[in-house]
């Protein structure tokens, strides 16, 4: 016989009027939800590189899943254990821990020959890649996604946004005009052909109407794709949606490991200068099938400072010395791109906006250690616009590129913090940098980054 439905308080809900106190639910399923444990969710606060894998790794101890949930192998999430150093594309950052299952959720747009690189190259080095899974409904990057990448940017001219070439927006162009093949095809075959050969018409048209190419030969792509990439990718594609759930189910934790970053978000960044998905931490709902209950622990990463790739505004940029100094003691070179990145100083209204767009409950400060020989530090705590001051940001990006950051300045430490691992052993000047920081985002910071090694890591509370 069935169990008796039991009475229930609907969880973290208030009383307020007009809301029902009690629902009636079945005990067994009412035993599963309290077993459930909400994930957690990390995502970079500014445009990228503010230290995403460095801080999975941290936590990947207390985690037993660990989900990428949107963008391909655009990001290069780098893993410094001792002397070696792990830059990772596509793979979550989970993957250094076997006891960990790594999921590369439906969200993604998946290069199958980065993919297949990327294992290669992990287990050439002696890593056991076994617990790395791949949704079934991601989409593929196929060659002729790259090439139209390369092709637009190449039109665009001065207007380049400068992507990372990998095929990611026309991936994702492709998926939103529902022409997108995606890893299940692999499995099928005739589907996979039909599909493709639809597609190619199109962008055989394009490549040679308007951008002057050869037309890409559907046999050659279906022959690499379905005879080499699918035997191989077979036996990791899955159902992720019920994969993640009956983790979450189980208590296990699972974490979602966000891409790119916040001002990079194809919605909230600086369009047109962002990414084609949503890095913020909403993205995790669709880009791994999940509902915002199940996502409680929002860590957002956020560099002592600022950096960015490619083009796009950026208020508080710095074209002087200590830009360069930002650049040669950070290490300011695309993980994999190896382009210089843009420096500048911390924006406190962009992290505001951030805590907003993505709820974060805490901060993960990273590179402070950066800063160690400066004399003193600003942070832009405001902007001025057509001469008024604002400290929310201005939607309207003309207003964004006229923005004058305004400045406070704090005195600098000029002392080598990097092997700190209490907030007591910083110097007074850099706790006080990283209070005025939570201060100004409101939301207090959990760890403070000294250094690229997992052990360089202040662990605050
Ligand atoms: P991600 O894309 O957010 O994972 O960041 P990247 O790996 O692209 O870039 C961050 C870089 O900073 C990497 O080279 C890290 O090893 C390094 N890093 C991370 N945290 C710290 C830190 O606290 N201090 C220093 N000096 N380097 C750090
Ligand atoms: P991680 O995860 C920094 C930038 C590119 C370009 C714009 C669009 O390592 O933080 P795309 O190839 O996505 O169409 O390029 O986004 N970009 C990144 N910048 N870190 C990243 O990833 C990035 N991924 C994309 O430089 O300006
Ligand atoms: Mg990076």
């Amino acid at each position: 016989m069935a169990p008796l439905p039991v009475r229930v308080r609907p969880q973290s809900m208030p009383d307020r009027p007009g809301r029902p106190t009690t629902l009636l639910l079945p005990a067994e399923h009412q035993k599963r939800q309290e077993t459930r444990v909400p994930g957690t969710v990390i995502v970079g606060t500014q445009w990228g590189d503010e230290g995403k894998g460095k801080l999975t790794d941290v936590l990947a101890g207390e985690m037993d899943m660990v989900v990428r949930y949107q963008g391909g192998h655009n990001a290069g999430h780098t893993i410094v254990v001792g002397e070696q150093s792990f830059a990772l594309q596509l793979i979550p950052s989970g993957i250094l821990h076997p006891h960990i299952v790594n999921v590369i959720g439906n969200g993604l747009v998946v290069d199958p020959r980065v993919l297949l690189a990327e294992l290669d190259a992990l287990e050439a080095r002696g890593i056991d890649t076994a617990n790395l899974v791949v949704s079934g409904n991601a989409h593929l990057i196929l060659p002729y996604h790259q090439e139209l990448d390369r092709l637009y940017e190449r039109y665009l001219g001065s207007n380049k946004l400068g992507t990372t070439r990998s095929g990611i927006g026309p991936a994702y162009a492709d998926k939103a005009a529902r022409v997108g093949l995606r890893v299940q095809d692999l499995l099928d075959p005739k589907i996979f052909r039909a599909k493709l050969d639809l597609v190619l018409k199109e962008k055989a048209a394009i490549l040679a109407k308007v951008y002057n190419r050869l037309p890409p030969d559907p046999a050659a792509i279906a022959e690499e794709y379905l005879d080499v990439i699918a035997p191989r990718l077979a036996p990791r594609i899955v159902d992720s949606v019920n994969l993640i759930h009956r983790f979450l189910e189980d208590g296990k934790h699972v974490m979602f490991e966000g891409a790119q970053a916040t001002f990079l978000d194809l919605d909230h960044g600086t369009y047109p200068f962002v990414t084609s998905s949503n890095p913020i931490a909403g993205g995790a709902c669709a880009g791994a099938g999940v509902g915002p209950r199940h996502l409680e622990r929002i860590i957002g990463i956020t560099k002592a400072y600022l950096t960015r790739v490619g083009s796009g505004p950026f208020p508080t940029e710095l074209h002087d010395d200590v830009g360069d100094l930002l650049v040669d003691r950070g290490h300011e070179y695309g993980t994999n791109t190896k382009r210089r990145r843009r420096t500048g100083w911390f924006d406190a209204v962009m992290l505001r906006h951030a805590v907003r767009l993505n709820s974060l409950t805490e901060i993960f400060l990273t590179k402070l250690d950066v800063l160690d020989p400066l004399e003193s530090i600003k942070v832009c705590v405001a902007y001025e616009v057509d001469g008024e001051r604002v400290t929310e940001l201005p939607y309207h990006q003309s207003d964004l590129h006229k923005a004058v950051p305004v400045y406070e300045e704090l005195p600098g430490w000029r002392t080598d913090c990097s092997g700190a691992t209490t907030l007591d052993e910083l110097p007074g000047a850099a706790r006080d940098y990283v209070l005025f920081l939570a201060d100004q985002g409101g939301v207090p910071v959990s760890f403070v980054g000294v250094g690229p090694e997992r052990r360089q890591t202040v662990h605050v509370a």
